[in-house]
């Protein structure tokens, strides 16, 4: 099968990003070129490239994209840069791999002060697809780990969408699933639309039936039901940012899936990257929520299905508490129990 590039990156410094506009998905595939840092932002903002790891790889070539037109002295160029990077960093608030993502970028930058500005380019260029290959690597890890965790047979459920499309390749929670695929073990995957932006059902959908595994559709307020009549066995979501204690951030709406999982005794996990932990924080309380504009909730794609001047309160995230959480799969193996000491430790271990 034909594998799809979230976003690729065409020419040397002075080249351009190219990436799957995913507003346009499932009904049309489009790839668009970007060679302004706005466009790129505008890209982040608007979802057309969105999930957190592809938000961050994103970010990192629009840094590369920002600077080809610095000024040719180095103080001004790298004014420059810190406009850039403050830019990007204002497009999208809770997916931390954004701004882990800019962190990097910016120590690459210092790490080159005095070198010719070319060298300094070119270094960013290096460091935005070393970034790139890095997450392709954790995606195929996480693959790994997940997939032991499930079983043939078993019916699995997971929200928004954590696969190719939101990261380098392969995803976090779908690549679990792909993986148990290779590996030979049939799932029924249940695909939450999630509202109001459709990322399963537009893009969840969309990658699992390409590859030919059994996914059914069902709106966010069928979860209850699909688990008490014993269509899943197990949860698995992505994740946007995860506090030191656990605490994960993800999608509006997994928090209630995950409730509702430990209402029916059926294990909730993240697969998430390390790219994703904010060690910095203690608690979820600490993550900040996007809120996004109203009429995705008003006029969702393009047709009003409410009323005009209703009061609309439209945040894109929530938090998981970390007790919700049996296990979070990252690239160096699964954490579980979820626990501070337990995230320390896989932090510890490198
Ligand atoms: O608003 P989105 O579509 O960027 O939200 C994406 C998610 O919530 C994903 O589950 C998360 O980023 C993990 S992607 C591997």
């Amino acid at each position: 099968m034909e594998k799809i590039e979230t976003l690729r990156w065409l020419g040397d410094a002075d080249g351009r990003l190219a990436l799957i506009d995913q507003t346009l998905l499932p009904v049309a595939f489009e790839e668009i070129e970007l060679t302004t840092v706005e466009q790129v932002w505008e890209a982040i903002k608007k979802l057309r490239v969105r999930g957190a790891p592809a938000i961050g790889i994103a970010a990192a070539y629009g840094v590369c994209v920002g600077l080809q037109t610095a000024p040719a002295e180095e103080e001004a160029f790298f004014v420059r840069f810190r406009e850039v990077v403050d830019y990007l960093a204002g497009s999208r608030p809770t997916a931390v791999n954004l701004f882990w993502a800019l962190d990097r970028m910016t120590a690459a930058a210092e790490k080159q002060r005095g070198a010719p500005l070319d060298a300094i380019r070119a270094a960013l260029l290096q460091e935005a697809q070393q970034i790139h290959e890095e997450d392709r690597a954790m995606c195929h890890a996480i693959g790994r780990y997940g997939a032991d965790l499930l079983t043939d047979g078993q019916g699995v459920l997971t929200h928004c969408n954590a696969g190719g499309l939101a990261t380098a390749e392969y995803g976090t929670a779908l690549s679990v699933f792909f993986t148990a695929q290779d590996l030979g073990k049939q799932l029924s995957i249940y695909v939450d639309e999630t509202r109001p932006l459709l990322q399963g059902a537009r893009l969840t959908a969309w990658e699992l039936t390409r590859r030919g595994i059994d996914a059914t559709l069902i709106c966010d307020s069928m979860a209850a039901q699909v688990m008490r009549e014993g269509k899943v066995q197990a949860v698995i979501t992505g994740a946007d940012r995860i506090a030191a204690n656990g605490d994960s951030a993800n999608k509006i709406g997994t928090y209630s899936i995950a409730v509702l999982a430990q209402a029916h005794g059926i294990p909730f996990y993240i697969a998430a990257p390390t790219t994703t932990f904010d060690l910095a924080i203690e608690s979820g309380a600490e993550i900040p929520i996007e809120q996004r504009a109203s009429e995705e909730i008003t006029h969702g794609f393009g047709r009003q299905t409410a009323p005009d001047g209703v009061k609309v309160y439209n945040p894109a995230f929530d938090v998981t508490p970390a007790e919700y959480i049996r296990g979070i799969i990252t690239e160096r193996g699964v954490i579980q129990p979820v626990t501070r000491e337990g995230i320390a430790q896989l932090f510890a271990s490198t």
